[in-house]
């Protein structure tokens, strides 16, 4: 990143305050530069007190390299002097240093504060910010809590084994990649994806999960957020209905809010939505999501009848069915039921499925599979939109999966998984005898019921405290009367850490009650 920072860019993302006063003509190229809350303030003023703003806030980090001072002189219109003389102050200072001939830099000794680092708890998510966002993106982050980036700490859920992930394979696919200077990559690819990762997923999903489908219905996006995202806004009018289960992933509902949609969240059992419920209701929706191979948090499994009821049910309506295949690939007691794509006769099935827990989060790899009248609508509308996914993560995807490393990648973790999730089993049964563990038929999480006298909100505040992230279930539902218990991922600790953290979780509940 160190010379990938442009400096304007930078600064004017410091900038929070307002211009006080119209700048003068020879300064009108300054307006990436952060203006003082005092206008009085000397141009060399400014751009010291901007320089060291970006040092100590850690958005340059130390020993970091920063551009000449004739370039930024440049880019904001100043005296090159001017610049000279404020970094002249802040090598007196020992926050830079300058090299002759290699140019200037952060000094390594200085201790700053990485933005990211920062810890914002929801109560300080500021009114102001939720006053200044629009009703649907003010819902969207209340509902959310951001404590801190997602990390694999026991009990955290959705993660998977990242220290198993094979570094060496994929460093040397990148970089064979790299060598090859491929010049057609650095340019624009198709809007549904690098077409040889159309092929190796559609490849995949015959041999894996028996569904048949052309590379070019596969569209690669960012996340299976993204996916639902564009489904939403490319099919749907605003105001529609669209159904969800509840509990769910709280990020769909989000998602579809925030594309303006009703969101209607329909009762689930432990086999799933409630299909013959659901099709009571008055009017069909636009559009249902949901997650039949392993749905969130519950781990519950959609059976064979609810699904083909839920295509019949639904076949004569005009609505849109995204099939969520969360986690289908670690489904534990039994093989995985046919997707619904496979089995709707109508073609009004869009299946997504994800990178995130099969290969890990930040790849930002995931892939919706459309009908095929549907190819070119989404096409066209991506074009307009973000493009295309990273080009060269989706290079590499695709030999990954191609020469075989991704399907011996599954196998590896599977086996893996399957011995943590036996080692949580049997420590819950030692440590926690008089409590159930559920919703561990599949994916890389299981649930832990609690009594009613234990509000799960409150034992999860506790277990963190003690270092645990145990989510609540309570978090996922819509319903007053919902769920009462503690969302548990293992699949990213190793058999000592389960053992330990249950032990450790054993605690908190005897102290909690
Ligand atoms: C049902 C469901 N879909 C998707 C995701 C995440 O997928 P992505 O990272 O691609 O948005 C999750 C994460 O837990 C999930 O629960």
């Amino acid at each position: 990143m160190a010379d990938g920072y442009r400096y304007d860019g930078l600064f004017a993302r410091a900038n929070s305050e307002r211009v006080n006063g119209p700048l003068t003509v020879g300064q009108r190229s300054l307006r990436t530069l952060p203006i003082s809350d005092d206008a009085r303030l000397r141009v060399r003023e400014r751009v010291y007190r901007a320089c060291l703003a970006a040092i100590v806030e850690g958005r340059l980090s130390p020993g970091q390299r920063i551009p000449s001072a004739r370039s930024l002189a440049e880019s904001w219109g100043v005296a090159r002097n001017t610049v000279d003389d404020a970094l002249g102050q802040l090598q007196a200072e020992g926050l830079i240093v300058r090299r002759v001939g290699s140019g200037t830099f952060v000094a390594t000794h200085v201790v700053t504060r990485p933005r990211h680092a920062r810890v914002r708890p929801v109560s300080r998510l500021g009114k102001r910010s939720l006053r200044d966002a629009s009703t649907r993106g003010a819902m969207a982050a209340r509902d959310f809590s951001p404590r801190s980036v997602p990390r694999a700490t026991p009990f955290a859920a959705g993660f998977a084994a990242l220290d198993a992930f094979p570094h060496g394979v994929w460093r040397k696919l990148a970089s064979r990649r790299w060598r090859k200077s491929d010049r057609q990559l650095l340019g624009y690819l198709p809007a549904s994806g690098y077409p040889p990762l159309q092929v190796a997923i559609a490849n995949h999903l015959a041999f894996a999960r028996g569904l048949r489908c052309l590379p070019e219905q596969v569209m690669v996006l960012g996340s299976s957020m993204q996916a639902i995202d564009l489904i939403a806004r490319v099919l749907l009018e605003r105001g529609t209905s669209v159904w969800v289960e509840d509990p769910c992933y709280p990020n769909v509902r989000a998602v579809l809010a925030m594309a303006g949609l009703r969101v209607a969240a329909l009762e689930t059992d432990a086999s799933g939505l409630i299909v013959e419920r659901a099709l009571l209701r008055r009017r069909a929706p636009a559009l249902v999501c949901t997650t039949p191979s392993c749905a969130y948090p519950s781990g519950a499994v959609l059976s064979l009848a609810r699904r083909i009821a839920l295509l019949q049910g639904l076949a004569d309506t005009r609505a849109w069915i995204v099939e969520d295949d969360h986690q289908v690939e670690f489904t534990w007691d039994a093989r995985p039921l046919p997707a619904l794509f496979a089995l709707d006769q109508v073609g009004r099935t869009l299946y997504v499925n994800t990178f995130s827990h099969t290969m890990f989060p930040s790849l930002r790899l995931a892939y919706v599979v459309v009908p095929t009248t549907l190819i070119d609508v989404f096409h066209a509308v991506r074009r307009q939109l973000d493009d295309h996914t990273h080009g060269f993560m989706q290079v590499v995807l695709a030999d990954f999966i191609a020469d075989g490393h991704f399907s011996a990648h599954l196998r590896r973790m599977r086996t893996l998984y399957s011995e943590r999730r036996g080692v949580l089993m049997e420590a819950a049964v030692k440590e926690l005898p008089s409590l159930t563990l559920g919703g561990i038929a599949c994916g890389l999480s299981a649930t832990l019921a609690l009594p009613r006298g234990n509000r799960d909100a409150e034992v999860a505040e506790r277990a963190w405290r003690s270092g645990l992230s145990v989510l609540p279930l309570s978090r996922y539902t819509q319903r007053a009367r919902g769920s009462n218990g503690l969302l548990l991922g293992y699949a990213a600790l190793t058999e000592s850490r389960i053992r330990d953290g249950i032990a450790r979780l054993a605690k908190v509940l005897a102290r909690a009650s």
